[in-house]
């Protein structure tokens, strides 16, 4: 039994306005082929182009930057695993029969484009767009194509059709088109039949060559008539959110010059907006730009909160910094884009805001001044920025990447980022509680549950949600937050999970989507004081011991698990080899490319080996060991079934074993110090204080840890040294605020089991009372785009309620309950 005393006459604080916000970025293709519905692939022709100033490697396959960081690439068509089912190519997503395809500089639309394509066609020849995995066909459903194209010397005909996968045409056009300069032409097409995996189609029914400046198909029916793809917009609407972040996230960083997100690059005429090759491995046309996503936040009622590039690509991807002009041309481009939002007619972007058919102002409420940057160089970029921007629109509230506060600098809003397990964020519901409320307003401002053995689960929402659950009872100073990403096209997977996801006709919200709705949907006006009494639980230790050294030169022998020998299971990472009764570990480091995550610690030389083959629930494990390279020895606990881990997308194999998904407890000795830490996500997160311990690692010592039902007891030759004890989580989690109506009571039961929740009140409430309910069959449950609707909420009207009552929480759940005075 859990209890909540609530007291709704002692108000605590306000409701933070702004709490629940969006956060987009375009990965995943969450742009064109999702919110942005363009339906033709690679519309400029430009994606086979590798990123300025990048090298390519021979085959295509990574391109590398100035600074050494390297992305793969595979001739435009991004990561190795999207071309599954793709045929090859030399422009992608494009495919020539009896006609040839060539990309021509001399052949550009305007400045800004990099070609256009040339085609030469023989008589009923071909070039055909398969979309972003088939162009998506609806039965009456009306698509506005145009494009931009000249002959070569004569008018030529050239059909444009939409077609069905089987080649039947669904709809077709004729043009003629004219040579000389290139021309628009444009039509639409109605589809008769569904197929999802159709395609877009030229046709000559002559030899005539063709360039094509830039081209494009999009569906008539959009949301508010405003572009953007019905359906996500629906969903969007559908989490009750304030405030939406863009355009990034790394995006606005980008990995050179040229790759930031920059302004003056996403305005105008979309084809005459300069492409550029994203941080998620993909080129973008920057068709969703500045204008679009202020009419997104219009159109859905969210405060904008653009965030800006202040002079330095993404750090943890060999960075460059910029000074001079160039950083004034990015604090320029800052300028211009506030006055291009808020800026009247007669400034020079309010015209051209209004040349764009948007002469009202847009609002502009907050400005987040990077993106992840930290440390001295980004200090005093972000004090340049913040200084002229403050001084020029004092109305706009500041968001810095970090608690730049303490360095001494004026910071209004820090912004802070979680990616963990769910256990972190359930352990951590009270994160907030002891916030300096002097500082500066806290912005949560990405946060998911990233590792575990089951991803957009029920779990992780629930879990998620205590943690929001104690921002609510902290939103006087955590005033914004918003979890990330928001969308995953599931055929461009680079980042999971996601809030949302789709394919070219389907989409849904994982767990957390309704969670956040719900959350979002209830918010009350005043947060009223709650007091909590429930169970406090902890994690199981179960699973194989291991031992683990940051470089090689590591020696073992003796190792035992209640009394019997074991030795090496899974070599993780590193050699191990036996002599004798002696175990050797040398380094081996893994091939690595790609993102390391800023402050992780450096694992390519660790070795790490578990022991046994028994996952044993409760055990003692010895083992003599010593080091003649390292600084420390680390023993290990609960690394082995169950598993949790990092998994990059669906299709990753939940039990696979390496350095990136293992997680563990572990107990660290570095000859003056033992430390209890959990390491995952390649890093080491630490439980409780460091104890001070006094050992000589380069002899054999005789190290021993006994498992208890709450931690671990750690001897040295036969000492006590350490007792950990596990992080707690409470087995309910709430808040409660009132509004005029009554008052509104938030709880998560993150146990197996039906909570009986006995709730207290100061004040008389009527019997009847409403529940919006999420939970599932299994906590592990998910939502697919085959089954959207497995995990979403329920309403349920209960009655009984009073001064004292009873509400039964079910297992894994989140309960809002709305009490009428
Ligand atoms: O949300 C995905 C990425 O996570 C964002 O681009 C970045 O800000 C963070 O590292």
């Amino acid at each position: 039994m859990s209890k909540l005393s609530i007291e709704s006459k002692n108000v605590r604080f306000p409701v933070a306005p702004d709490l629940y916000g969006l956060f987009f970025e375009d990965i995943n293709r969450a742009g064109d082929s999702g919110l942005y519905p363009e339906m033709l692939r690679n519309r400029s022709f430009e994606d086979s182009i590798p990123p300025e100033r990048c090298t390519l490697s021979e085959d295509g396959s990574v391109f590398t930057t100035p600074m050494g960081w390297s992305d793969q690439f595979n001739g435009g068509e991004g990561l190795a695993k999207w071309l599954d089912g793709v045929p090859p190519t030399p422009v992608p997503a494009w495919y020539a029969d009896s006609a040839v395809m060539t990309l021509d500089e001399s052949e550009r639309l305007n400045e800004k484009r990099l070609v256009g394509m040339k085609v030469d066609f023989s008589p009923g020849g071909a070039v055909r767009n398969i979309g972003y995995r088939g162009v998506p066909l609806k039965s009456g459903n009306t698509y506005h194509f145009y494009m931009f194209a000249k002959a070569e010397n004569v008018p030529i005909t050239l059909n444009a059709a939409i077609v069905s996968k089987d080649g039947t045409i669904q709809d077709e056009t004729v043009f003629t088109v004219t040579p000389g300069q290139y021309e628009r032409y444009d039509c639409t097409f109605t589809a008769v039949a569904d197929d999802f995996d159709g395609e877009f189609v030229f046709t000559s029914p002559e030899k005539a060559t063709v360039c094509f400046g830039f081209v494009s198909l999009m569906p008539a029916d959009t949301y508010k008539g405003h572009g953007m793809r019905k359906d996500l917009m629906e969903l969007l609407e559908g989490v009750n959110a304030k405030f939406l972040r863009f355009p990034g996230g790394c995006i606005v960083e980008g990995f050179t010059y040229e790759t930031a997100m920059r302004f003056p690059n996403t305005i105008g005429p979309v084809w005459e907006r300069p492409s550029h090759t994203l941080m998620w491995h993909y080129r973008t046309t920057n068709g969703l730009g500045f204008h679009e996503y202020l009419q997104i936040c219009e159109d859905l009622n969210l405060e904008p909160m653009y965030v800006i590039n202040c002079g330095l690509t993404c750090q943890g991807r060999e960075p460059e910094f910029f000074e001079g002009e160039e950083l004034e041309q990015l604090l320029q481009e800052a300028l211009d884009a506030i006055e291009y939002a808020t800026g009247d007619s007669s400034t020079p972007m309010g015209k051209l805001r209004t040349e764009m058919g948007h002469p009202e102002p847009f609002r502009m409420s907050y400005i987040e001044i990077g993106n992840e940057n930290a440390g001295d160089e980004y200090n005093w970029r972000y004090k340049k920025f913040y200084d002229v921007l403050k001084a020029k629109h004092p109305q706009i509230k500041y968001i810095s990447n970090t608690h730049t506060e303490l360095d001494g600098l004026p910071t209004e809003i820090a912004d802070e980022h979680y990616y963990n397990t769910p256990e972190f964020f359930a352990e951590n519901t009270h994160f907030y509680d002891d916030y300096d409320r002097t500082g500066p307003e806290i912005f949560l401002g990405e946060y998911a549950v990233t590792v575990g053995a089951v991803t957009a689960s029920l779990y992780s929402a629930l879990a998620e949600a205590m943690f929001l659950l104690g921002v609510e009872n902290n939103q006087d100073i955590v005033t914004t937050s918003a979890y990330a990403p928001l969308f995953q096209n599931v055929g461009y997977t680079a980042w999971y999970p996601n809030l949302i996801a789709f394919d070219n006709h389907r989409s849904y919200g994982i767990p957390t989507y309704h969670m956040l709705s719900m959350l979002g949907g209830n918010r009350g006006k005043e947060v009223v004081k709650l007091n909590v009494e429930t169970e406090k639980l902890h994690r199981d230790i179960a699973g194989l011991p291991g031992i683990f050294s940051p470089k090689g030169g590591l020696f073992f022998r003796n190792a035992t698990v209640n009394g019997k020998p074991v030795s090496v299971s899974n070599e993780v990472q590193g050699r191990f080899t036996q002599n004798g009764n002696e175990c050797r570990a040398d380094s081996a480091p893994p091939a690595r490319t790609g993102y390391v995550f800023p402050g992780a610690d450096a694992i390519d030389n660790v070795v790490f080996a578990t022991l046994g083959n028994n996952a044993e629930t409760c055990y003692t494990y010895e083992v003599e060991a010593k080091t003649s390279e390292s600084d420390s020895i680390t023993l290990t606990v609960w690394c082995h079934r169950p598993f949790s881990v990092f998994r990059i997308d669906e299709t990753q194999d939940p039990d696979e074993l390496n350095i990136d998904s293992i997680r563990c407890f572990e107990w660290t000795l570095n000859g003056t110090a033992s430390t209890v830490s959990e390491f995952y996500y390649k890093r080491h997160h630490p439980i409780g204080k460091e104890v001070p311990v006094s050992v000589n690692l380069k002899e054999y010592n005789a190290f021993k840890i006994i498992t208890r039902e709450d931690g671990f007891d750690c001897y040295i030759n036969g000492t006590l040294v350490h007792e950990a004890y596990l992080p707690k989580y409470p087995a309910v989690a709430a808040t409660a605020a009132t509004d005029d109506d009554g008052i509104i009571v938030k709880a998560v039961n993150i146990t197996e089991a039906e909570e009986a929740i006995e709730i207290s009140l100061d004040c008389a409430v009527q019997p009847d009372y409403e529940v919006e309910l999420l939970t599932a069959t299994d906590r592990d449950e998910v939502n697919t785009l085959d089954a959207p609707n497995t995990v979403v909420p329920a309403i349920k009207t209960l009655t009984g309620a009073g001064k004292t009552f009873t509400y039964s929480a079910p297992a894994y759940s989140l309960s809002i309950l709305k009490l009428k005075k």
